[in-house]
Formats: C-alpha cells, sequence, structure tokens
C-alpha cells in the first residue's frame, strides 16, 4: 500500500480515480486538488470518504482548493482542465482545440506540483495530451522517467475491446498497442494486435480490421458525442491506475505510455505514446518495435501533428 496518492482536478476522472483507489486499497491517504467553486474537491472526497465503512477500507480523503493538501504524494494524477463537450451544434472540439484554456490550467499545475511534491510520480491525462505532458516536464524541470502522460494504455483498450468483439472472443484473449499522439491520427498497430498470441488477421479481416481502426482512433470523440457533456472517464481513470499500479508495484510492464523520445523512433524531444517498461524507476525503457512500413509512416504522420501542438505549447512562456 502507497502512503499518499495526490489527484490534481476534481471532475469526472478525478471522481472515479478516488473511487477506485479507495477499493483497490492502494493507498492510506488521498489528497484532491480543485481550485473550482464551490467546493468539489471536498464534496467528491466526503462522498467517498463517508461511503469507506460500508466497504471496509481504511483510506483517509482530503480535497481542497489549495495545492499544499498534495504534500507527501508519491504519485500524482494530473486531470486538470477543461474535457471535450459537445457544442450547441452537435459538433465538438479536437483535443487539439483545449490547448489555450488548459495550457493556462497546466501552468498553475505545474506551480503547484514544484512547490508540493516535486518528487513524486506524475502520470498526466489532462488533454491535448501530448502537449501537456510536454508543457509539465519543461516546467518542472523532473526526470524524464519520473513524467508519464496516459493515453496509448487507452486507446488500444478500445482497440482490444473492438477487437474482441468482433472476434468473439474474450477481451483478455486480446493483445493490441496503440502509438503515436493522443488525436485523431494515432496509430493502432495492426502487426502487434494477436489474438491469444495468434495475428489478428487469421480471425478478422481486412475491411473490418480498417474500420476497427478507423473507430480506435475517433473512439474518444464518440464518447464525446453519446454524453452530450464531457468526455471518457472511467476507462482514462482505469488506464492512468494500470499505469500507477505497474511503477509503484515495480512490475517491469510493457504499456503504451506518452513518455520523452530522445532520438528513438527518429523523434527527438517530444513525449510521443510509445510502449515502455514501468517499473519502480518509473519510464525505465522505451521499446522500439518493428513496424511495417505503412505503421512508420502512420507514426511520422502523428508526429507531426503533436510537433504542431507543441510549438504552439512553446509560443506561450
Ligand atoms: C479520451 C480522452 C479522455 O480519449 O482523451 O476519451
Amino acid at each position: 500500500m502507497l502512503k499518499k496518492i495526490g489527484l490534481i482536478g476534481g471532475g469526472q476522472i478525478g471522481g472515479v480515480l478516488a473511487a477506485e483507489i479507495a477499493t483497490r486499497r492502494l493507498a492510506r491517504e488521498v489528497a484532491m486538488v480543485d481550485v473550482k467553486g464551490p467546493d468539489v474537491a471536498k464534496g467528491k472526497c466526503l462522498d467517498i470518504a463517508e461511503g469507506t465503512p460500508v466497504i471496509m477500507a481504511d483510506v483517509d480523503l482530503e480535497g481542497s482548493k489549495a495545492y499544499d493538501v498534495l504534500k507527501g504524494s508519491e504519485f500524482v494524477i494530473n486531470t486538470a482542465g477543461v474535457p471535450r463537450t459537445v457544442r450547441p451544434d452537435g459538433t465538438y472540439p479536437s483535443r487539439e482545440e483545449l490547448l489555450a484554456t488548459n495550457l493556462k490550467i497546466t501552468d498553475a499545475v505545474a506551480d503547484g506540483l514544484k512547490k508540493n511534491c516535486p518528487k513524486a510520480f506524475i502520470i498526466s491525462v489532462a488533454n491535448p495530451l501530448d502537449a501537456i505532458v510536454y508543457r509539465l516536464y519543461k516546467k518542472l524541470g523532473a526526470a524524464k522517467s519520473r513524467i508519464v502522460g496516459m493515453a496509448g494504455v487507452l486507446d488500444s483498450s478500445r482497440y482490444r475491446y473492438f477487437v474482441a468483439k468482433a472476434a468473439g472472443v474474450s477481451v483478455e484473449n486480446v493483445e493490441a498497442l496503440v502509438l503515436g499522439g493522443h488525436g485523431d491520427d494515432m496509430v493502432p498497430i495492426r502487426s502487434c494486435c494477436r489474438i491469444a498470441g495468434m495475428p489478428v488477421e487469421e480471425f478478422i479481416d481486412g475491411p473490418t480490421l480498417d474500420a476497427i481502426e478507423a473507430r480506435t482512433r475517433k473512439a474518444g470523440g464518440e464518447v464525446v458525442g453519446l454524453l452530450g457533456s464531457g468526455s471518457a472517464f472511467v476507462s482514462p481513470a482505469w488506464s492512468a491506475l494500470q499505469m500507477l499500479e505497474a511503477i509503484a508495484f515495480d512490475k517491469k510492464k510493457i504499456l503504451a505510455v506518452c513518455t520523452l523520445l530522445e532520438g528513438e523512433y527518429g523523434v527527438e524531444g517530444l513525449f510521443v505514446g510509445v510502449p515502455a517498461l514501468l517499473g519502480a524507476g518509473g519510464v525505465e525503457k522505451v521499446i522500439e518495435v518493428k513496424l511495417t512500413a505503412g505503421e512508420k509512416a502512420a507514426l511520422k504522420k502523428s508526429v507531426t501533428s503533436v510537433a504542431k501542438t507543441c510549438a504552439e505549447v512553446d509560443a506561450v512562456n
């Protein structure tokens, strides 16, 4: 059991995270900060705390509008920022369109982290994912192994779910990887998709896989459109906790995560989704998988989109 996990953001993902941490007994203490009124973080924490006797979990939850509640956190999961939400005309923004608003919030997050728990492992979930992790890294000057973005686990999980349903097999049988940025040009890697160790093409025909991969790329938006207000929140929370558990329990688990690349995959100085080994040291190693020519080209295109958003980040002091 960890001593303390900090959560930044008391929205939908933050709520599921706090509840899951209590249910799984991951930490003795949970701290949640949300600067918004009336007192969202306090309310969410009180709600969950009042249920802990029912689930018999000795987990203390403290919510606050002030960042100093995070002091002593070994891990912090950052979800602070506005989510995508449906506009009155029925359309919804891309994740990149959230940048201007969420960048300001991220700078405040970086300040709060620096002052209160500069040594914590940071898992960031806020969008636009790759650019927000990049900004946090730049502002914090943290070791690259200790700051990571959550997107690949979720995108790969969506791909796995669609494949499992199309093949009529258990989700447990499906392994998949989605790489690149967490935008609509993310890259599902068909050559890495396996059903019980066998190539996915032995179970599902090409056109069906094309459709599954197209759906995967836009899966976040599909949920936004259906919910009408806000974005997916349960699957992102579970995905972030899978990463946290891999590090906290030194699992040496290979997951698709958004990490700083310094030459791997031909990328320099950007946070991009790739497979990496997570253990007690955080991101311990980036794994370079063999890709087909088509996958390489798609990854290059996705990295170009990430670079464009990060250039916009760099333009703001
Ligand atoms: C999604 C958001 C959380 O993909 O980025 O649903």
